[in-house]
């Protein structure tokens, strides 16, 4: 089964309003077809990047989302809001909101159910720290964040998966390409158990903790890579596109 590879920039807490836009712009004159796109900007510049994406083929999406619909959330944004600026994209579970943030796998459950019921793409982040690899528990951990998603995804176009171990999210130690074919081999073998290996088969599983150019090919050329979650490589128009042509 062929699967369109999906390359997503996560800009994290980085960027201001005129940097986010001209990366944007840069991002978008030099995206190839044959690759899916994406830019996750900080919530304040969606509407700006947006619109500096308009008539792309580059996506715009959000780093994270509240799952209620609307109310006394204070600080909080909703699916529908982010429709609103033209989103077509969302994380959960990313490891920093899982590790830093302090969000619990019930409320990443939570927001993930929300992003596919809105309509959403969901980009669900799995991933081991580093003493859980070394006590072998790898599998276990990614399995357990797989189950998250239990009864709130039909479609498996709605559905990205992205494999970030946690040891290699900044660090510059990224996985080995069988590292990560281990990993996502085994999360699709997950997933066909959990729906079905039709569904499974369909589903894009990304890479992400230090992808970089010179790593990107190697890694994105594994039968079950499917595509990258950028971080720092995808602050520079330059890295981002090198990696988005590696994934063609
Ligand atoms: P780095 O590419 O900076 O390691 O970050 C990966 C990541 O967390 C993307 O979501």
């Amino acid at each position: 089964m062929a699967r369109t590879p999906f390359v997503a920039g996560n800009w994290k807490m980085n960027t201001n309003k005129a940097s986010a836009i001209e990366l944007a712009k840069g991002v978008a004159k030099g995206a190839p077809a044959g690759v899916q796109v994406g830019v996750a900007t900080p919530f304040v510049y969606l509407d700006a990047v947006g619109q500096a994406l308009a008539g792309s083929k580059v996506q715009l999406g959000a780093q994270d989302v509240y799952f209620e619909k609307s109310g006394a959330f204070t600080g909080e944004i909703s699916v529908e809001m982010l429709k609103d600026l033209g989103v077509a994209f969302c994380l959960a579970g990313h490891s920093e909101r899982r590790h830093v943030l302090g969000e619990s796998s019930e409320l990443v459950g939570q927001k993930a159910r929300a992003i596919v019921a809105g309509g959403l793409t969901l980009i669900h982040c799995v991933g081991e720290k580093l003493e859980q690899r070394d006590a072998g528990h790898t599998l276990n951990v990614v399995q357990s964040q797989l189950e998250e998603l239990r009864g709130s995804v039909e479609d498996p176009n709605s559905l990205v998966i992205a494999y970030e171990p946690v040891w290699a999210i900044g660090t510059g130690r990224n996985a080995t390409d069988q590292q990560a074919q281990e990993v996502h081999a085994y999360i699709r073998e997950a997933m066909g158990r959990m729906w079905n290996p039709d569904f499974a088969n369909r589903v894009r599983i990304q890479y992400g903790g230090s992808m970089k150019p010179d790593n990107a090919a190697g890694l994105m050329a594994q039968r079950d890579v499917d595509g990258g979650l950028i971080g720092g490589a995808s602050l520079k128009p330059d890295s981002f596109l090198a990696i988005v042509n590696a994934a063609k």
